[in-house]
């Protein structure tokens, strides 16, 4: 049976070897994480003894290659380094995204990859979602002519927004990356897979419009337990984890089972807890809004819209081609196309039973992922790092248009 290291106990992490253990064709090695309560959960959830948990990294590695696969799923900052130990000691990876921190560690994992011959698995797993694999059939058969502009919109939402990038870990560029990095690279990387051309340039405009100082309502406290407006407020912690146990636990800060509601309102009302500030005041700076455009080769189009002010949790697309158009929503995933001249038409994708996010995408990147190492079954290696690092290219340079005031920015 194929074995793995796992390298960042979350959510992510979590989820990974739950769907490989309901795979049964993989078992844990070793788990690495930095704090001792995850390594707790990793010990009975999974089984394991004293001596596969690590709270270092380096101690893991130090251990030798004691498996096939790593798995990293820890925070963006660690992933590089994470990565070029692993590769060296003669890993594969299956590395969440973002792949790393900057454009030039992106290339050098790739290119250390190439060098080594290991795989690189990138975590861009909308790839996977049976939505945009349909609409990806749909583009190679032809019969829409050339895809000549696409739109998307990434609806984060107000609750997301406030939950990972007003009071959470990636509100912070230098601390995580900038969030259309973290949060678009997967559409950018729809976008680059779709149209199945080099991006050549891209320019951008955002900012942080509202999650700041200047909005605080007035009378607004420093934490939402003691504030007088918290009545009223939507964005009440303690209202918003106690409605939802599963960010609770997310959040890092909680680590029940979600049924007492008020050992999760005593979580929620430390001033040690980041998830209990009010998010007019939290030291956030990315943007809550964003605009990308991007010109490929041969002219192509396209166009990303990323906000914060939406119900959130949906991506929807819109694929202008030369015979026809294409739009989907992961709302509802309902495929509505039409050839010119012809009545439209509705296509509902199945997305069967997911206990992962994404649309299904999670659970088949995983099995993808299996069959491709251990050989024998057919596998789609969709998102090897040779065709996943040009989401990040293009996420970088849109940052470096954003911050020059949109100016364009060249892919090179
Ligand atoms: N593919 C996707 O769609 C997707 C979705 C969400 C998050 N992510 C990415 O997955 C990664 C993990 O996100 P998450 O939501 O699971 O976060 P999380 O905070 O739930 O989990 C991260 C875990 O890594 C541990 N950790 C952090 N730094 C570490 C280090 N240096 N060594 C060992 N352990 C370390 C933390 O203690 C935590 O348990 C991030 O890079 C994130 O950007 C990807």
């Amino acid at each position: 049976m194929l074995k793995y290291i796992l390298i960042g106990y979350g959510q992510r992490g979590r989820f990974y070897a739950d769907c490989l253990r309901k795979l049964n064709r993989a078992e844990p090695a070793a788990v690495c994480d930095a704090r001792q309560c995850k390594l707790d959960l990793a010990k009975r959830n999974l089984g394991l003894r004293d001596g596969q948990l690590y709270r270092d990294a380096d101690a893991l590695f130090a251990a030798g290659k004691i498996a096939d696969l790593a798995i990293i799923a820890s925070m963006d900052c660690a992933h590089y380094a994470q990565a070029v130990k692993a590769l060296q000691l003669g890993y594969h990876l299956l590395l969440e995204k973002p792949i790393a921190q900057t454009e030039r560690q992106c290339r050098e994992i790739a290119a250390l990859a190439k060098k080594l011959g290991r795989k690189v698995y990138v975590c861009h797993v909308l790839r996977y979602a049976p939505i945009y694999t349909s609409i990806k059939e749909m583009l190679a058969g032809g019969t829409f002519g050339d895809v000549v502009t696409i739109t998307q919109t990434e609806h984060v939402g107000w609750w997301h927004q406030a939950h990972s990038y007003v009071r959470g870990n990636w509100r912070r560029s230098e601390e995580s990356s900038p969030m259309i990095v973290a949060k678009c690279c997967h559409d950018l990387d729809l976008f680059a897979w779709l149209i199945g051309k080099k991006c050549d340039k891209v320019s951008s405009f955002g900012s942080l419009y509202y999650y700041n100082r200047e909005h605080a309502p007035e009378g607004s406290g420093d934490y939402c337990y003691n504030c007088k407006l918290k009545d009223t407020c939507v964005y009440n912690c303690l209202n918003f984890y106690t409605k939802y146990p599963d960010f609770a636990f997310a959040s890092g800060q909680y680590l029940g089972d979600g049924q007492d509601k008020q050992a999760i309102a005593e979580c929620f009302s430390q001033e040690s807890n980041p998830y209990a500030r009010c998010v007019f005041k939290c030291d956030n700076d990315v943007v809550d809004h964003q605009v990308v455009n991007m010109l490929f080769e041969g002219g192509v189009t396209a166009q990303l819209t990323m906000t914060a002010f939406c119900e959130g949790g949906i991506r929807t697309i819109r694929i202008h081609a030369t015979k026809g158009f294409i739009e989907a929503s992961m709302l509802d995933n309902v495929i509505r196309y039409e050839i010119y001249g012809q009545e439209p038409q509705e296509l509902h994708v199945a997305v069967g039973e997911t206990f992962g996010g994404h649309g299904g995408g999670d659970e088949k990147l995983v099995e993808d992922v299996v069959n491709d190492l251990e050989g024998g079954r057919d596998s789609l290696c969709l998102t090897s790092i040779d065709r996943s690092v040009m989401s990040h290219l293009m996420g970088f340079a849109a940052e470096q248009s954003r911050v020059r005031g949109g100016k364009a920015v060249k892919i090179r």
